[in-house]
C-alpha cells in the first residue's frame, strides 16, 4: 500500500421460423430493444463460498458506468499487476486503474511478461499488493485452453506467494460450470479450482459475453453462408462495464468467493447476432437452430445468464453499443 489519496469523484433441422419459448424476449425489426429485463441484484453479486457482504458498501442501483462516483470514503494507492494487461479488457482495466490513482503495471508477452513460462514474473510482482488476471491464450481448443489457463494459473499464484500478493483476481465466465461440453469451459473451471483451492485471498468475477466477443461467436458459428446458432440466452455486457467491476474488486478486499457481472437486459442468441449483423451491414443469415453448437457446446436455456438478482448489471444497454450517439 502506498500514500492516501482523496476520493475520485446444427444441419438443416431448422431453417424456417425460429421456435420461442413464451416469454422470452424479441428484437423488434428496427432495432430497438424489446424484452424481460433482468432485475438488478445487490452488488457485488456473490455465489457459492463469499460471505454477505464483503465491503461493507454498496453501489447504488442507479449506478451505470465505469465514470461512477466511488462511495468508499478513501482509497489507498496500489500497486496492481494486470496479466494480459495488453488485451481488450487488460488494456482498458491498466487505463482505469491508473485514472483511479494506482499503479497499474501490464504483464503480457508484447510487455515482456509470460505467465506460461514465467518469463519476468517475480520482477512485475514485486511490491504488488493485487493481481488481476485477465490473460487467455490465443487457442479455444481444449488441450491447449486447459494447458493455458491451469499453468498460467499454476505460475501465477506460486510467484504472487513468493511476492507476498494479498488479492488474487481471476476474470471468468458466468454459466462456466453448466456448459460441460466445452474444453475451453473447462479449463476455465480448473482455473477457477485452482484459485479457490490456493489459499492466497482472491475474488473470482465472472462476465457475461462481451459485445465485443459477439462477431466472435457469429463467425464461430458461420456455416454454409449463413451463421447458424441456437436460441439461448445470452445477457451480454460492454467491456467498459467489466472493466469498471474488475477494478472495483481487485482495489478492495478479497470476497474469496465469485461475483458475476452481466449486461442489462437477456435476449435470444440467435436475435442478438442477427440484429449485429445487420447493424454491421453483414447480409448473411442467421439460423435458429436449438441444437446449434456454441464453440462446441449444445447450450442449455439459461445456461449462459445470471440466476435471478445475482449479477451487477452493467448500464450500457446493447443497443447503444451497436449504434453509438
Ligand atoms: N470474451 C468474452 O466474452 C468473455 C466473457 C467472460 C470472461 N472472459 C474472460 O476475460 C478474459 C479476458 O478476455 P479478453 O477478451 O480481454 O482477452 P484478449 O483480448 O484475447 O487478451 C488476452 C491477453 O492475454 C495475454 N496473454 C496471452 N498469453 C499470455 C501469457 N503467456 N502470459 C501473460 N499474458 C498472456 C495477451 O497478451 P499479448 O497481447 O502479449 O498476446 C493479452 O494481453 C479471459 O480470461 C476470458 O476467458 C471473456
Amino acid at each position: 500500500m502506498r500514500a492516501i489519496r482523496p476520493p475520485r469523484g446444427n444441419g438443416d433441422r431448422d431453417r424456417r421460423a425460429p421456435t420461442r419459448a413464451p416469454g422470452t424476449p424479441t428484437i423488434d425489426p428496427a432495432g430497438s430493444w424489446s424484452g424481460r429485463r433482468i432485475p438488478a441484484g445487490a452488488w457485488p453479486g456473490i455465489a457459492r463460498t463469499a460471505p454477505a457482504s464483503p465491503y461493507g458498501w454498496r453501489r447504488p442501483d442507479s449506478w451505470t458506468g465505469s465514470r461512477a462516483p466511488d462511495p468508499r470514503p478513501q482509497e489507498a494507492e496500489m500497486k496492481i499487476v494486470v496479466v494480459g494487461g495488453t488485451g481488450l479488457i487488460g488494456s482498458r482495466l491498466v487505463e482505469e486503474l491508473r485514472a483511479r490513482g494506482h499503479e497499474a503495471v501490464p504483464a503480457s508477452p508484447s510487455s515482456g511478461v509470460d505467465a506460461l513460462t514465467g518469463e519476468g514474473l517475480p520482477d512485475a510482482l514485486a511490491g504488488a499488493d493485487a493481481v488481476a488476471d485477465v490473460s487467455k491464450g490465443r487457442s479455444f481448443e481444449a488441450d491447449a485452453a486447459m494447458r493455458f489457463f491451469t499453468t498460467v494459473t499454476r505460475n501465477l499464484l506460486a510467484a504472487e506467494r513468493d511476492a507476498g500478493v494479498r488479492h488474487h483476481v481471476a476474470l471468468s465466465i458466468v454459466g462456466v460450470d453448466r456448459v460441460p461440453g466445452s474444453g475451453h469451459y473447462r479449463a476455465k473451471v480448473a482455473q477457477e479450482k485452482l484459485v479457490e483451492e490456493s489459499g492466497t485471498p482472491y475474488t473470482i468475477v465472472r462476465a457475461t459475453q462481451f459485445f465485443e466477443f459477439i462477431r466472435t461467436i457469429a463467425e464461430a458459428a458461420a456455416d454454409r453462408g449463413g451463421i447458424r446458432l441456437p436460441p439461448a440466452l445470452v445477457q451480454p455486457v460492454a467491456a467498459a462495464d467489466v472493466v469498471a467491476a474488475v477494478a472495483d474488486v481487485v482495489t478492495g478486499p478479497p470476497v474469496g468467493g465469485i461475483v458475476e457481472v452481466a449486461g442489462p437486459q437477456a435476449y435470444p442468441l440467435d436475435e442478438l447476432a442477427r440484429t449485429a449483423l445487420a447493424a454491421w451491414g453483414d447480409q448473411r443469415t442467421v439460423y435458429t437452430d436449438p441444437h446449434a453448437r456454441y464453440f462446441g457446446a449444445e447450450l442449455g436455456e439459461r445456461a449462459l445468464v445470471p440466476e435471478e438478482g445475482r449479477a451487477r448489471l452493467g448500464g450500457t444497454p446493447f443497443a447503444r453499443w451497436l449504434r453509438p450517439g
